[in-house]
């Protein structure tokens, strides 16, 4: 896989508020459009819901693509708080991210749903990046692989039940990494990567995976997370929310 198709995705998630957001996209607008042709890699913001579709509008034109920070795992209905994977795509969005560890914890969302929500977005042609990972004691207890064996699992099964054949991106991210500064050495990233892909290798429902590393992703450390050979992106929190330091990370 070459490294020019290297997927980017910065996660805003609710640090700013609708104005902050709009006027941080506006100020780097032309500068995150400099960034993706002078890499040759593929951006994708994910500002929260509210902004999303006022962000989109300012971007015609752009070469940055879009995402959401979450989906309901149902199609349309009485789920109230939730927005569907149809009206994501019908604002804009290409990406969404799913299972990520926040939105697991404080929306209380379970591996089939997560399995679910993939579902929807596979069939609106949104591809799902998917968040995977351990907490620091099944990191310490050495059951990673365990857990992230549960977490994909359901969502293949969620596949193979509504039969849908499916690209999509595997966010590794130990949810002790995320905002903590902290991050696992890069064989065992390696390790993980290696036994995620093994594990897809063999089904039918995914035609492509990407792999992607996120947890306390930086200026300084990306060149030693670059050394994975198997890496094809970063998901990135904290740094992304800072123009020059994600731009050290892009470039
Ligand atoms: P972080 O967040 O880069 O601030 O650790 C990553 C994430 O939660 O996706």
């Amino acid at each position: 896989m070459g490294i020019s198709s290297f997927l980017y995705v910065a996660n805003w998630k609710m640090q700013f508020s609708f104005n902050e957001a709009l006027s941080f996209y506006k100020k780097n607008k032309n500068n995150f459009d400099m960034m993706t042709q002078k890499s040759g890699h593929r951006i994708v913001l994910c500002p929260s819901f509210d902004v999303l579709y006022a962000i989109i509008k300012e971007a015609q034109g752009s070469l940055v693509f879009f995402g959401a920070q979450d989906c309901s795992s149902h199609n349309y209905g009485a789920y109230t708080g939730q927005i569907c994977a149809e009206s994501l795509a019908q604002i804009g969005c290409s990406y969404c991210i799913i299972g990520h560890s926040e939105y697991r914890k404080y929306a209380h969302s379970t591996d089939l749903g997560i399995g679910k929500k993939a579902v929807c977005l596979i069939k609106q042609n949104i591809k799902p990046i998917i968040c995977v990972g351990e907490t620091w004691q099944e990191y310490e207890h050495g059951v990673a692989e365990k857990i992230i064996e549960r977490q994909i699992d359901a969502v293949l099964l969620a596949l193979q039940q509504a039969n849908v054949v499916a690209d999509i991106c595997i966010a590794y991210e130990p949810i002790w990494s995320i905002g903590s500064g902290k991050t696992p050495p890069i064989d065992y990233i390696k390790s993980i990567f290696k036994y995620i892909s093994l594990k897809l290798e063999v089904v039918k429902n995914i035609t492509s995976l990407m792999l992607l590393y996120g947890g306390s992703v930086t200026d300084e450390n990306v060149a030693n997370l670059k050394k994975i050979s198997e890496l094809q992106g970063l998901l990135v929190g904290g740094a992304s929310l800072d123009f020059q330091k994600f731009e050290k990370i892009v470039t």
